[in-house]
């Protein structure tokens, strides 16, 4: 990227921008935000007690109304991702670390999807009805103890393998931020990003 090349309209839309739009910034820490507080509400209400009647059962239908907002959340994100222009990568085209984040990055963005239709269509096919803030949404499928258990196994292990990504996404921003000292945390902020 030259700066002594004049900037003409031509040539600013030509050139990847310097750092995610704010949409993506705010999507992203919304998204960051919201699934790890849904990651520990999930974990925690698994041990809750069925004693008094209700008390669980609250705690599970919070975690699926919040669920159900935080798909479409991801929905939107991935919708405004693919109809808008990122920054070109950080490290060198074809280098490992490229390679790493790519595949992180779209495996987090897989995740992301699984979770929360897993969790829909798994209680779907449990006997209790979907409610979504209180209110009961239409049953899709008559419940089945086999096909339940199937996609609980789905929604347990893409959370699991979630959290493995989240960490080396975690790791390698602290390593930029830290060690390389490259501006990339600033691509996801609303500052202005430099870049050298
Ligand atoms: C991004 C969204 C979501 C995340 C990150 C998430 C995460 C989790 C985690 C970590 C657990 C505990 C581990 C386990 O036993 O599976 C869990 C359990 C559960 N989640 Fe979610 N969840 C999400 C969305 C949903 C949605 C949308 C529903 C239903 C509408 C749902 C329904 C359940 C249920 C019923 C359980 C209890 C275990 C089971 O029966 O499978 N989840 N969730
Ligand atoms: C649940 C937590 C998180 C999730 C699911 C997540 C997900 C993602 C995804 C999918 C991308 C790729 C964006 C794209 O190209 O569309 C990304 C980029 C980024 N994330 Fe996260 N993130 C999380 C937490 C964090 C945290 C805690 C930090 C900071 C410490 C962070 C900093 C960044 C930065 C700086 C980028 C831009 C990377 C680049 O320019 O290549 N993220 N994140």
């Amino acid at each position: 990227m030259s700066d002594a090349l004049p900037p003409t309209q031509d040539h600013a839309e030509a050139t990847p921008p310097v750092q995610y739009d704010r949409m993506l910034v705010a999507l992203h820490w919304l998204l960051a935000i919201g699934l790890m507080a849904q990651l520990g509400l999930g974990l925690w209400m698994d041990d809750l007690p069925k004693e008094p009647v209700g008390y669980r059962a609250q705690w599970f239908n919070l975690h699926k109304s919040i669920g159900i907002c935080l798909g479409f959340l991801v929905l939107w994100r991935l919708g405004w991702r693919i109809t808008h222009s990122v920054p070109a990568p950080m490290n060198p085209l074809g280098s490992w670390q490229d390679m790493v984040s790519k595949l992180t990055h779209r495996a987090m963005y897989l995740c992301m999807l699984l979770m929360p239709l897993s969790g829909f269509l798994g209680s779907n096919f449990s006997p209790y009805p979907v409610k979504f803030f209180g209110v009961v949404l239409p049953r899709l499928f008559e419940p089945d103890p086999d096909m339940k258990s199937l996609f609980s196994e789905v929604h347990e292990m893409s959370a699991g393998v979630f959290m493995t990504l989240v960490a080396l996404h975690f790791a390698a921003v602290l390593w930029h931020r830290l060690v390389k000292r490259d501006g990339l945390l600033q691509r996801m902020t609303w500052g202005r990003a430099h870049h050298d």
